[in-house]
């Protein structure tokens, strides 16, 4: 954490700021370890204050190791204007895109005289690049999501219902220890898997439909991200060329994939493969996305993507193809840069499933 605080201060040092305060829960794990589910955290050059409520006092002296634990009071913003007070903050770094417009009007109106400095993404750009421990908890989070799929590929069959298979895969996941679903589990069968984000329904699985299932364990606060497509047999050719053109797609960028490389080149590896086909109109959204402690996070593979991808990071490679009226196939996997390309964290198997 200290090494955390340390980067963090170094980002903003040169914004001349006395103190930074984020309300991004994510952030505030981040930074000091406590996992509770309320709380802000105040960064000086020297010290890590994090205010929390009496519900926590215990857990966050003990989870938030070198950080000052002030309990504040009924309305923290009381407590806040005191500890920036007594650090002698005169200006303030915030980050503008954790907050609402009225918690930053409250915010003004608590802190009378001492001028608030926008510093965007500061945490979030050092979250990309993975500690050697946190990469071992999307592996466990993105070993649980892999035997989740090997499990439910038995489960599936004609005459079970979306909602059946979103339950059992969630039921199952809790079982190997996961602390809950990363995000809501997505299961979309027949016509419905050209929704890329269908969420399962009370939709009956039935006998020539594609079933995309896309889910994610959260596990010791760390989340994985996984999609697979199946089909119920048997399966047309229609069903085969479209599914060899998404692995064909996604492997291509895994195999592309490398330190130095833009988000929007990665994009490019598996769209041109898609575009090739036939099918560019029918991939409408990004190639992938950071993955951490939020499910969604920094970088972004995609079309006008500035970020660039560097060892230690952690981005999904999810391509797919949606035709209205007939399904869609997404093949996601989650990926670690290495030094000169990139490793799988998500091994399930991606030859197409008859079930
Ligand atoms: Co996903
Ligand atoms: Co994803």
């Amino acid at each position: 954490m200290e090494k955390r605080r340390e980067r963090i201060w170094a980002r903003i040092e040169a914004a001349d700021v006395g103190g930074f305060l984020t309300y991004a829960p994510e952030n505030r794990y981040y930074i000091t370890g406590f996992t509770g589910s309320s709380g802000y955290v105040l960064m000086t050059a020297q010290e890590t204050v994090l205010l929390t409520d009496s519900r926590y006092a215990v857990q966050a002296t003990a989870q938030a190791q070198g950080a000052t634990v002030v309990m504040h009071a009924a309305r923290w913003l009381d407590t806040l204007r005191e500890q920036v007070k007594r650090l002698a903050i005169r200006r303030l770094g915030f980050e503008p895109g954790s907050i609402t417009y009225k918690s930053f009007l409250e915010l003004q109106d608590a802190l009378p005289g001492i001028e608030l400095v926008p510093q965007s993404d500061v945490v979030e750009r050092l979250r990309m690049v993975k500690e050697a421990a946190e990469l071992e908890r999307i592996a466990d989070a993105a070993k649980i999501a892999d035997d989740a799929f090997a499990h439910i590929a038995g489960y599936i069959r004609a005459g079970v219902s979306e909602r059946d298979v979103a339950l059992e895969l969630e039921i199952f996941m809790r079982k190997q220890g996961a602390a809950g679903i990363s995000f809501t589990t997505i299961v979309a069968s027949g016509e419905r898997s050209a929704l890329p984000h269908g969420v399962a329904t009370d939709r009956v699985i039935g006998r020539g439909d594609f079933v995309t299932l896309d889910f994610g364990a959260r596990y010791n606060q760390y989340a994985s991200d996984i999609t697979r497509t199946v089909v119920i047999g048997p399966p047309s050719d229609r069903h085969q060329d479209v599914y060899a053109l998404v692995l064909r797609a996604q492997e291509r960028a895994l195999a592309g994939i490398k330190p130095g490389m833009s988000g929007e080149v990665a994009d490019a590896l598996a769209r041109d493969v898609i575009e090739d086909g036939g099918y560019g109109d029918y991939f409408g959204h990004s190639l992938g996305h950071g993955l951490g402690i939020a499910v969604h996070e920094a970088p972004r593979l995609a079309r006008k993507s500035e970020d660039v991808l560097q060892e230690g990071m952690v981005v999904t490679v999810e391509p797919g193809i949606y035709i209205p009226g007939f399904g869609g196939v997404r093949i996601e996997d989650d990926i670690v840069l290495t030094t000169d390309g990139c490793a799988r964290l998500t091994h399930a198997t991606k030859e197409l499933l008859i079930l």
